[in-house]
């Protein structure tokens, strides 16, 4: 028993000297070691250590509790200079001042610099741990914050250049006509981004704009050519980081009541060409900055034949002579009245001397190709970029287009569908992107480009021949399983073509028939059809007997099956599901 005893009593005493020797380490904490070194440094005698605290008030009543300054101890004293970190005198915020307006004894750190600022252990005072949702602001990054405190909506801060960077590249960049920032844009195809730097860190707001698709499959949000200049892309990131819903700053609490000069947005009134280069080019024009930005994703040939500009969506040089000028503006304003799934932004804050600037702008590229150039030549001046060097449909400009160009490595759909591409390549594909050549091929240059296509998907020795069906018609005796009986068929039932939809088409095409059913991605390109894009679908060539001989017989070359298990009755009655959701009446 006794022996027992002093076991216990051991592992007491062994136990009082751990916690003893925890409640050491923590009251001899980092900071403690940092304030020892700075008074040493400063060659005067240690009075102790200190938790340095500020508390910062909050419009909503709360506080800010900031500790950063028990580590950095100098940040305010210009005796200080360079201490090693974090010791040192705070650098200059606002270069040029001869004393920083900023009081650090009073708003602390973290009002600026993001961080923890009640943590007293260095990783977790500068939030670099998971799930904490600010991690700190490094150096021009913390311009993200001037807002809590500055109006920033417009003019300009001193000390606040990479902030204010960033802002004019959102309009000059084209991201204004996706994405919705209050008081600055008004787009809605895109995530609003009036909260993004409370919802989201400096770091995914980098990651979101080097690779869209890092956090979201399938993104719509363009990889622009420029996007690995280091300096744009923080530039933008601060900017956004600083957009925040819940800032300290409110009406009492803003400490400078600081008033801005009016918006400096440039706004056309007169039409002119040039103004028109500035909104295209989204550069500054006289002298303010403009939202504009076509040339992130689109080429234009000068008519030397150089060519300039992104390759996310087409070449623009030969579109407004083949389309004109109210189909342009139309897609300037709103892309989705002709293509249904087109991600080109919607530009509805343009005025009409905006739209007519740009209009009259794209009046001047009247670049031409020799009439003579053979096949290759041809392709290679203009289908190239969406159809690709193998005539695979993977262009450079393909990534971002719904639906894509067209393989023509498939022997199976040129054979299949050679006929009609005549009739496509000078009307081009309404509801799509294939635009229209009808103002500038030939037809003898037309059919150039169709032989020229047939002869390179020949490269493919397959052979394939479709038989097609013509359109079965009311009173027809319907085509049934061998066993049955054939009964007369009756006008397709939109309702019975409904369910039948449900059956059998909306694992590709979708619940909503948009093409975006949860076996579209696994399929090889292309998706399948949108099928509630009225453009598409009212167009003359895509009549019942083309949809009766794709339903059936599927489309040859991709991944739509055939349906010939199913009856004429029912595909009569799936095309007139398909036609009630598609005509001009149907919402
Ligand atoms: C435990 C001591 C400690 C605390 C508390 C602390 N820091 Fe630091 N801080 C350091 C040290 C040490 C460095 C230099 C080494 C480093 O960069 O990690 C530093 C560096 C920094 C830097 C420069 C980083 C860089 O990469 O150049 C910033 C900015 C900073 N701290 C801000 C803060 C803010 C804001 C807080 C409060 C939320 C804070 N610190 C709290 C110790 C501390
Ligand atoms: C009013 C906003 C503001 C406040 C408040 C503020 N900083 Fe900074 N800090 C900045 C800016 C902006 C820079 C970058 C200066 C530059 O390099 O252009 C910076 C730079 C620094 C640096 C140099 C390393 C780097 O990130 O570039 C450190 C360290 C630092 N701050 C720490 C602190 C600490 C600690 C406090 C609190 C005592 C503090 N800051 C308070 C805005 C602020
Ligand atoms: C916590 C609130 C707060 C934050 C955050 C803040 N400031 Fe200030 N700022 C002030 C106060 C307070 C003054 C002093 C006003 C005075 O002296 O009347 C000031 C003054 C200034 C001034 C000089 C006065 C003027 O209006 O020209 C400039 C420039 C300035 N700040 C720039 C910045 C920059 C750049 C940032 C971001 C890096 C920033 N501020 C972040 C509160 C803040
Ligand atoms: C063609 C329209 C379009 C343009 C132009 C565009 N974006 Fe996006 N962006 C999107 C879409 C759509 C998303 C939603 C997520 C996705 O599909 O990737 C997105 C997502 C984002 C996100 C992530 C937001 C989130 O909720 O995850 C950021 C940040 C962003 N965009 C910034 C920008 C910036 C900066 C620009 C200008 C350089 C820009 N975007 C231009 C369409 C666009
Ligand atoms: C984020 C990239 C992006 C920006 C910025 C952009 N577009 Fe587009 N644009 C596209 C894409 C993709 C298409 C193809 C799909 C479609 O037809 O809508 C397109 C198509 C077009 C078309 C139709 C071409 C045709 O023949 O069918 C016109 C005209 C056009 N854009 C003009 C403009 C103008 C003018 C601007 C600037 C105000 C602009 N775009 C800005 C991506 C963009
Ligand atoms: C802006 C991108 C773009 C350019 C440039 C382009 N196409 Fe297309 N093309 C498409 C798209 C998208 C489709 C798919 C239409 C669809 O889904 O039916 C397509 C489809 C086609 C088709 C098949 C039409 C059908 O009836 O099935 C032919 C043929 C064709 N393109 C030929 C050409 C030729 C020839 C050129 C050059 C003179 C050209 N395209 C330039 C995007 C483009
Ligand atoms: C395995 C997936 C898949 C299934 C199941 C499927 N489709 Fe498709 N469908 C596609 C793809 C992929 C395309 C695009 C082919 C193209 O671009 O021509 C397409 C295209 C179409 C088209 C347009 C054809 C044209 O001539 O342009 C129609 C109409 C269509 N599907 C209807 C249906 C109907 C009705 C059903 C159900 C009976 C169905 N599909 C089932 C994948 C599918």
């Amino acid at each position: 028993m006794i022996k027992d005893y002093r076991i216990l009593l051991v592992l007491a005493f062994a136990g009082l000297v751990f916690f003893g020797m925890s409640m050491y380490k923590a009251l001899d904490q980092d900071f403690t070691k940092h304030q020892k070194e700075y008074y040493k440094l400063l060659g005067e005698e240690f009075p102790g250590a200190e938790i340095k605290q500020v508390n910062v008030k909050t419009p909503g009543g709360g506080m800010v509790v900031d500790r950063c300054q028990s580590c950095h101890i100098g940040a305010s004293n210009p005796d200080a200079v360079g201490f090693e970190a974090p010791l040192a005198t705070h650098p200059p915020i606002v270069t040029g001042t001869e004393k920083d307006p900023h009081e650090f004894g009073k708003m602390g750190c973290v009002v600026c610099h993001d961080g923890n600022g009640r943590a007293l252990d260095l990783h977790d005072a500068h939030g670099e741990y998971h799930g904490w949702p600010a991690p700190l602001l490094v150096g021009e990054v913390a311009q993200a914050n001037c807002n809590r405190c500055h109006a920033m909506e417009s003019g300009s801060l001193a000390g606040a250049e990479l902030y204010e960077k960033g802002r004019t590249l959102f309009l000059e960049k084209a991201c204004w006509g996706c994405h919705t920032i209050a008081g600055i844009s008004s787009s809605s195809q895109a995530p609003e981004l009036t909260d993004a730097g409370g919802k989201f860190t400096y770091e995914y707001l980098v990651e979101s704009m080097l690779v869209p698709s890092a956090n979201i499959d399938h993104s719509k949000m363009p990889t622009f050519a420029w996007i690995h200049e280091e300096d744009t892309v923080s530039a933008i990131a601060t900017y956004l980081k600083g957009q925040q819903k819940t800032r300290l700053r409110s009406s009492e609490s803003a400490p400078i009541g600081y008033i801005k000069p009016a918006s400096e947005l440039a706004r056309i009134t007169e039409p002119s060409v040039e103004a028109g280069r500035s909104l295209f080019a989204g550069t500054p024009f006289e002298g303010s900055v403009a939202k504009g930005g076509c040339v992130n994703c689109h080429a234009f040939r000068t008519s030397d034949g150089d060519v300039a500009g992104g390759n996310i969506g087409p070449e623009l040089t030969w579109t407004l002579r083949n389309r004109g000028r109210t189909f342009v503006k139309e897609h300037i304003v709103n892309a989705r009245l002709h293509v249904a799934d087109s991600i080109m932004p919607t530009f509805k804050d343009y005025n009409d001397a905006e739209l007519e600037s740009i209009v009259s702008f794209l009046e001047t590229l009247d670049y031409k190709a020799s009439a003579k150039l053979d096949g290759q030549a041809l392709y290679d001046t203009y289908c190239w970029a969406c159809h690709g060097e193998n005539l695979d449909g993977r262009g450079d400009v393909a990534p971002m287009l719904d639906p894509l160009p067209r393989d023509f490595s498939k022997y199976q759909f040129v054979s299949s569908y050679e006929t009609r591409f005549k009739d496509s390549i000078r009307d081009g594909v309404t509801g799509t992107a294939m635009p229209t050549w009808k103002n500038i091929l030939s037809d003898e240059q037309i059919d150039t480009l169709v032989a020229f296509i047939k002869e390179q998907s020949l490269a493919d020795t397959k052979t394939f021949t479709r038989i097609d069906r013509a359109l079965p018609k009311v009173g027809d005796p319907e085509r049934l399983d061998y066993k049955q009986k054939g009964t007369a068929l009756v006008a397709g039932d939109p309702d019975q073509g409904l369910e039948s939809y449900q059956k059998f088409c909306t694992s590709c095409h979708g619940k909503l028939a948009n093409g975006k059913g949860p076996n579209a991605y696994l399929l090889e390109h292309p998706l399948p059809r949108n099928l509630i894009n009225k453009e598409f679908l009212n167009q003359t060539a895509v009549d019942d007997d083309r949809l009766y001989q794709s339903i059936l017989l599927g489309v040859a070359g991709t991944p739509m099956p055939a349906h010939d298990h199913l009856t004429d009755q029912t595909i009569l009655d799936i095309i007139a599901f398909i036609r009630a959701n598609t005509t001009e009446e149907s919402k």
